[in-house]
């Protein structure tokens, strides 16, 4: 019988300093290796003691998969993926030829006129409030799931007025969303300041029977006419009301009641207001917030990428590379956030708002 490979946990002797103590505890190549022994097991008698065992090469596991099988499961869903938006194309073709469809598609074209009042293009508040926010966004993400996922947090944080410990992650997601919802508000505030607020935020009816002529449009690959400089189709209008008037502050409200910030001994509030009600609203709304992404990451490239780059990274209408390029810097200046959101460099950071820890 072949001896069952177990994992040797590396031991960190205790160090002095939290910083130190903390980068050890990052886990690094090296740490997460398996180290494959032979167990001895009475199973196994016939094993010298004394003559390690070399077992097969073990396939590396990533999660609950080899890379081999990750690899067939992404081919096989990618071919599902394609089967089923072809099947969704010719669906919605043959849609838009019953009877009424095209008489429907001529009244609601995908968008409604604005009113006068609204100026086109993108002034630099938006487009500085929209970097912060795909800034803020990944990272509050990527830390919410780390939060979700981390059985040992790597370090703790406890705030300098007292209070409950939390993980090193938790306070990094804590400490981006109070940034996230200062950069939202002033948004918010610029927009309606700027009577901007209209291309956002319905102001007719039509815009659902335009938003529905919108998707139609879409999913038959004729995409309605790219207007964006000055007027998003309806769709979009309602899309972007969604992500910023419903699912940005519904994360808020079920964040905050999950968080330190909540009162405790408010009774009659919490009895009304449960903490799971909040826990099974928060995960869902980071799922609708990744779906939003993708979907509105894939539109922006494929209606025209130079040009609606410029709108929102260049503030100009202009069909050339600047605002590509602007782009990838925030996207760069972004992944170097992502890199620099580690233990190492977060503890000194959490040190100056309170106490860092590694256990
Ligand atoms: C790589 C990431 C992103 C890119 C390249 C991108 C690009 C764009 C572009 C080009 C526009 C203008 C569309 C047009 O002119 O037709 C836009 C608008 C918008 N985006 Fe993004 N976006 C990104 C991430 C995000 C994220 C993470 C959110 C929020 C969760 C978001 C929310 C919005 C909203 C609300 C608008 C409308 C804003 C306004 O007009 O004031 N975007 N985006
Ligand atoms: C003001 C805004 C927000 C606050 C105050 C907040 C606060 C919190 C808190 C306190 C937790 C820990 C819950 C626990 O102890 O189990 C948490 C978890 C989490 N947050 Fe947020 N959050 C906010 C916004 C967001 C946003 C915008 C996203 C993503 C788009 C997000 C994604 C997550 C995820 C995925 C988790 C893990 C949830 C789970 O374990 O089921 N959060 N958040």
């Amino acid at each position: 019988m072949q001896a069952a490979p177990e994992r040797i946990v590396q031991a960190h002797a205790p160090s002095t300093s939290v910083v130190e103590s903390v980068a050890e505890a990052e886990p690094s190549a090296t740490a997460s290796a398996l180290t494959v022994t032979a167990a001895p097991t009475s199973a196994a008698p016939s094993v010298p003691a004394e003559k390690p065992v070399t077992p097969k090469a073990e396939a590396r596991l990533y999660g609950s998969r080899t890379r081999g099988q990750w690899i067939k499961l992404i081919v096989l869903l990618a071919a599902g993926a394609v089967a089923a938006a072809a099947i969704l194309v010719l669906a919605a073709r043959g849609v838009t030829t019953l009877p009424g469809v095209p008489e429907f598609l001529a009244r609601y074209p995908g968008a409604y006129d604005l009113p006068d009042a609204t100026e086109p293009g993108f002034p630099w508040w938006a487009q500085w409030t929209h970097f912060l926010n795909i800034f803020l966004m990944v990272l509050i993400i990527r830390s919410g799931y780390q939060v979700r996922t981390e059985q040992k947090p790597p370090a703790f944080w406890t705030p300098k007025r007292g209070g409950k410990k939390i993980s090193i992650n938790l306070w990094l997601h804590q400490s981006l969303d109070i940034l996230w919802l200062v950069n939202g508000l002033i948004f918010v505030v610029l927009l309606f300041a700027s009577g901007r607020w209209m291309r956002i935020v319905p102001t007719s009816w039509e815009a659902f029977p335009n938003a529905l002529s919108a998707l139609l449009q879409y999913m038959t690959l004729d995409w309605p006419v790219e207007t964006g400089w000055v007027n998003y189709n309806s769709l979009q209008q309602l899309m972007y009301f969604l992500v910023v008037f419903i699912a940005a502050p519904l994360a808020a409200i079920t964040g905050v009641r999950m968080s330190e910030f909540w009162p405790k001994d408010a009774k009659r509030l919490n009895k009304i207001y449960p903490v799971e009600v909040a826990r099974a609203i928060h995960f869902p709304t980071m799922l609708f917030f990744v779906l939003f992404i993708l979907i509105h990451v894939f539109l922006v490239f494929a209606t025209g990428a130079l040009r609606n780059l410029n709108h929102m990274f260049g503030g100009t209408d202009a069909v050339n590379w600047v605002g590509f390029w602007l782009f990838a810097a925030a996207i760069a200046i972004t992944a170097a956030g992502w890199y620099a959101a580690r233990p190492l460099i977060l503890a000194p950071i959490a040190k100056l708002f309170g106490q860092v820890s590694t256990r």
